[in-house]
């Protein structure tokens, strides 16, 4: 069965959910399923925004027959080359022949290396500024590079004053019937995937972020049509705020996560006496993780959302912890900013893992190491209490 749904009057979602896949990119947990978005032109002219992945690769060609109605296929405009959207490309071209291709000269290359044997058919290569009409509709096409990959454009649609956006403004999670927004309670169904989605697919490219930002408050921006999740037709403050929040690191509350990796449970322990200790002093936002059971692109998300972040970390063959080692390797590679970082370390012999961790903390830009290292020797002893307290009102007064 067909799921198009109409957004304007010419404009069609063509899109699908799957609930199926594991993990994104095969990295990133997807419990709440996700949607590949792709929008279809009923013009005078008829054009497809982005194809779909091959998981829903049935479902989208099922759609853009539908939307099509018996007409040939104008043109398919590529945005963005990563195959959770490209994957139908040489399907589409194979069904339209007659279609012409319409994408930036890197996504062409890219067309070429993940389509070899597509070649033969008609295309336009478009740039900032360039635009496209299909009647009614004219496209202005924005270059979006590095969000998230080089060859990205938006296209923003003057007649509907609709931005489609690639996968800026993009969330995890399946659709669940509502193609819109509004339909749903973005807080309760929708933030915490949003923000895990921005902060490991985009986190790193804060700066092109701010960029294409700038470049769209100079548009009349109405509806935002992204790749993956709801399409925006209300309140887009809500979502530009957050992007705002997001793209330039700064964190949305004055929360405190803590975050710990143990062996045995005494390093555990230790987070938890950190955490009630934080509680006692008035901190009201208080999340404690275990590093070896919570996925790091959650914890990510977390950093995204949180100000402190307090790591409690084992020696481990002298070194640190490696599930730890992992999330702050995370950290540096999403470039991380903007944070206070609290830092504590067991060692039963040789404590190491504390200097270890503020020497690849020292390595982001903008964040405070806070000078007071929490130590314990196995376990946190009642001899340590001087020390822990002086460790959670620097924490607090940071
Ligand atoms: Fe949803 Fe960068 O692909």
């Amino acid at each position: 069965m067909n799921s198009v749904k109409k957004i304007t009057e010419k404009i069609y979602w063509i899109g699908g959910s799957d609930r199926r896949l594991q993990r994104f990119e095969n990295i990133f947990p997807i419990p709440e399923g996700v949607s590949y978005n792709s929008y279809f032109i009923d013009d005078e002219k008829t054009a497809v925004f982005d194809t779909a992945d091959v998981t829903i690769a049935d479902q989208y060609i099922e759609n853009l027959k539908e939307a099509l109605g018996g007409r040939k296929l104008d043109y398919l405009v590529v945005l963005h080359m990563e195959p959770d959207h490209c994957s139908q490309i040489d399907k589409v071209v194979a069904l339209f022949p007659d279609v012409t291709v319409v994408a930036s000269k890197q996504a062409f290359v890219f067309m070429g290396q993940f389509f070899p044997e597509s070649k033969d058919f008609k295309k336009i290569e478009v740039k900032e500024g360039d635009t496209l009409s299909t009647g009614e509709h004219t496209f202005s096409f924005v270059a979006a590079p590095m969000v998230h990959w080089p060859e990205v454009l938006f296209a923003y649609d003057d007649k509907d004053k609709a931005l489609l956006s690639a996968d800026a403004f993009g969330t995890f999670g399946a659709l669940d019937g509502g193609l819109f927004a509004d339909e749903y309670d973005f807080e309760k169904d929708f933030l915490e995937s949003s923000r895990r989605y921005y902060a490991n697919i985009v986190g790193k490219y804060g700066t092109q972020v701010q960029a294409v930002l700038k470049k769209a408050q100079g548009l009349d921006i109405q509806m935002i049509l992204p790749l993956h999740g709801p399409v925006w037709r209300k309140d887009l403050n809500v979502l530009l705020e957050k992007y705002q929040c997001w793209s330039t690191y700064e964190s949305e509350t004055d929360g405190v996560i803590v975050v710990y990796g143990s062996l045995y449970g005494h390093t555990a322990s230790a987070a938890e006496a950190v955490a009630a200790s934080l509680r006692d002093k008035g901190a009201g936002d208080v999340k404690v993780y275990d590093v070896s059971g919570t996925d790091v692109s959650y914890l990510i998300a977390e950093v995204w959302r949180a100000k402190k972040i307090v790591l409690l970390c084992p020696t481990y063959n002298g070194g640190i912890y490696p599930p730890m080692e992992n999330f702050l390797s995370d950290m540096a590679a999403l470039s991380v900013q903007n944070r206070v970082f609290a830092i504590g370390q067991n060692g039963t012999w040789a404590p190491t893992s504390g200097k270890l961790m503020g020497d690849k903390l020292a390595a982001l830009k903008n964040v405070t190491v806070l000078e007071n290292v929490l130590t314990i020797k196995s376990a946190l002893h009642a001899s340590d209490m001087d020390a822990l307290n002086n460790f959670t009102d620097a924490i607090i007064n940071a």
